[in-house]
């Protein structure tokens, strides 16, 4: 849904200016452009160095709201730290959602104005929607009960912020992209970071560029803003949780629901408007799922469009899309060097799907720290040291559940190989351990993969939403012919 018009930028190639930088930023999601421009903005050379295109994982999929009242995350921010920790985390989100507001308007980027609401659709949800307004209150947000709202579907009451945003992330992604190279930054496209050493004066950032031509850079800093970091020092793919979900936009007759509306009770719905060259579209999103690990996604997502034609009636579907954001164990980002005292490994991640102003808020963090100063609010994005222990139980029993599908993505598929024809569509893991196989069937195109996921050896289980292989452990995500997409992972799944 998000605009993805002919850019103002023509991305550079690994040959200009050099193989080397002050600083490698990985990724063009919102957070590494950002983290780039702050960068460039002081002088630094920068280079960004993106796996996709600009914006092609969750920055490009988001369902883009800019706001402070988040769902119910301050409760679970408060429940695991103090309310000094609360408000330190609003704060950060108060700054990036700003720099972002400032950045819109000075590059006439459209923005709407709109109020948030966290509602439930049942009395079932109302306790939380209730917990949330006293946790917001109590970092200082002015938030009010609202009985009612102006929408069509079910709601029991909820809490309001007024006057929050939400844009188009694309056009934003361009306008930082097309500043960076105004500035003297390098952005190169399709060109996967694959690991990186440590040997020797800075980070050695070893890529892959579109002709598979390999490539070694060297920087005095590097900020792997990946989404979940590609490295696994730090062990940050045991610290979050991948989550997947799904959007669907709606031409809808009659009017339109104004404010952004996220509900505490399940099945999640979130709503806003869009303005689009075609008229204004309703986005619904949810259907939500630890990655790799939803039998069917499509049948959530089939759900989810029944609601939306239910209480819009008539409302006709125009796209769909998907994305996914990583859970922090203990509710809080974690952003800062990589491994506790080091200073030339950056990581950003755990936005828990607010980062539209945690990504912004993480790379005035980062940007700040590596030209030596300081955010206020930063240790509440820290990435060691602080509160790590409220997070354990969540981390135990994430844990636990990798060690679940670990042994079982290894040992049930020989189970599987009976029930399916080899001309049914989708994808399907099967044989003995020993010589397991991911085959795929999409408009009759067969594809024959090795179903045992790089970064640490889960077994992927197919997405029929997505048309794609997932990785129960920690989230990687593959295409059918086992091009890496997006998670740890740095190399595909091998033919087979
Ligand atoms: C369905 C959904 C709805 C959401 N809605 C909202 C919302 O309304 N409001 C809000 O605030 N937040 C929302 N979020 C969360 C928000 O979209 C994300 O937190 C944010 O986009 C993350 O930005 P990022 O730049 O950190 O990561 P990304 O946008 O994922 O960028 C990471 C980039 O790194 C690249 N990369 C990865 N590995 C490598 C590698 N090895 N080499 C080179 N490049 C690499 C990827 O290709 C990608 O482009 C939502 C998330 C989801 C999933
Ligand atoms: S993502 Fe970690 S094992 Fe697959």
């Amino acid at each position: 849904m998000a605009n993805r018009g002919e850019p103002r930028w023509t991305a550079s190639t690994l040959d200009d200016g050099g193989h080397s930088a002050d600083v490698i930023v990985v990724g063009a999601g919102i957070t590494g452009l950002t983290t780039a421009v702050l960068l460039a903005r002081a002088g630094k050379d920068v280079l960004v160095v993106e796996a996709r295109t600009v914006g092609a994982c969750a920055t490009g999929n988001t369902t883009a709201k800019l706001s402070l009242l988040q769902g119910t995350q301050l409760t679970s921010v408060q429940a695991k730290h103090s309310k000094k920790v609360a408000r330190a985390y609003v704060e950060g989100n108060r700054e990036g959602m700003e720099w972002v507001l400032n950045h819109c308007e000075t590059n006439g980027i459209p923005v709407q104005r709109e109020d948030a609401y966290t509602y439930a659709q049942s009395q079932r949800g109302v306790p939380s929607a209730r917990l949330e307004l006293k946790a917001c209150e109590a970092a200082g947000l002015p938030v009010e009960w609202a009985d009612d709202a102006d929408v069509p579907f079910p709601y029991h009451g909820g809490v309001r912020l007024a006057n929050q945003a939400q844009f188009d992330p694309m056009p934003f992604l361009d306008s930082l992209a097309a500043e960076l190279l105004r500035r003297g930054g390098r952005l190169v496209e399709r060109t996967r970071v694959r690991r990186v050493s440590l040997l020797g004066k800075g980070p050695r950032v070893y890529v892959t560029d579109a002709t598979r031509r390999e490539v070694e850079l060297q920087a005095d800093k590097l900020v792997l803003a990946t989404g979940t970091p590609i490295l696994d020092r730090g062990g940050y793919f045991a610290r979050v949780k991948p989550s997947r979900s799904y959007c669907l936009a709606f031409k809808v007759p009659g009017s339109i629901t104004r404010p952004m509306m996220l509900s505490t009770d399940s099945p999640t719905r979130s709503v806003r408007y869009a303005p689009t060259p075609d008229g204004e579209m309703l986005i619904v999103g949810g259907a939500g799922h630890t990655v790799g690990r939803k039998k069917s996604p499509s049948q959530a997502l089939e759900e989810l469009t029944s609601w939306a034609r239910e209480h819009y009636p008539g409302a006709e579907q125009t796209h769909f899309w998907s994305a996914q954001d990583y859970t922090p164990i203990d509710s809080l980002p974690y952003v800062g060097p990589i491994l506790p005292n080091s200073e030339s490994i950056y990581i950003a991640t755990g936005f828990n799907k607010w980062g539209m102003t945690n990504g912004p808020a993480a790379a005035l963090a980062l940007s700040s720290r590596i030209l030596g100063g300081r955010m206020d609010w930063a240790d509440a994005f820290a990435s060691w040291s602080r509160h790590e222990i409220t997070g354990l139980p969540t981390a135990l029993q994430a844990n636990l559940e990798v060690g679940f599908y670990l042994p079982r993505g290894w040992i049930t598929p020989a189970t599987r190989i009976a029930r399916r024809s080899p001309t049914d569509e989708g994808g399907v893991v099967s044989g003995p351990p020993w010589h397991l196989q991911a085959r795929s069937r999409i408009n009759g195109t067969e594809k024959q993969v090795s179903p045992v996921c790089p970064h640490l050896g889960g077994i992927v289980n197919w997405n029929d939403a997505d048309q794609a292989w997932e990785c129960p452990l920690h989230g990687s995500r593959f295409a059918p012919d086992g091009t890496v997409l997006e998670g740890p992972a740095t190399r595909d799944l091998t033919p087979c």
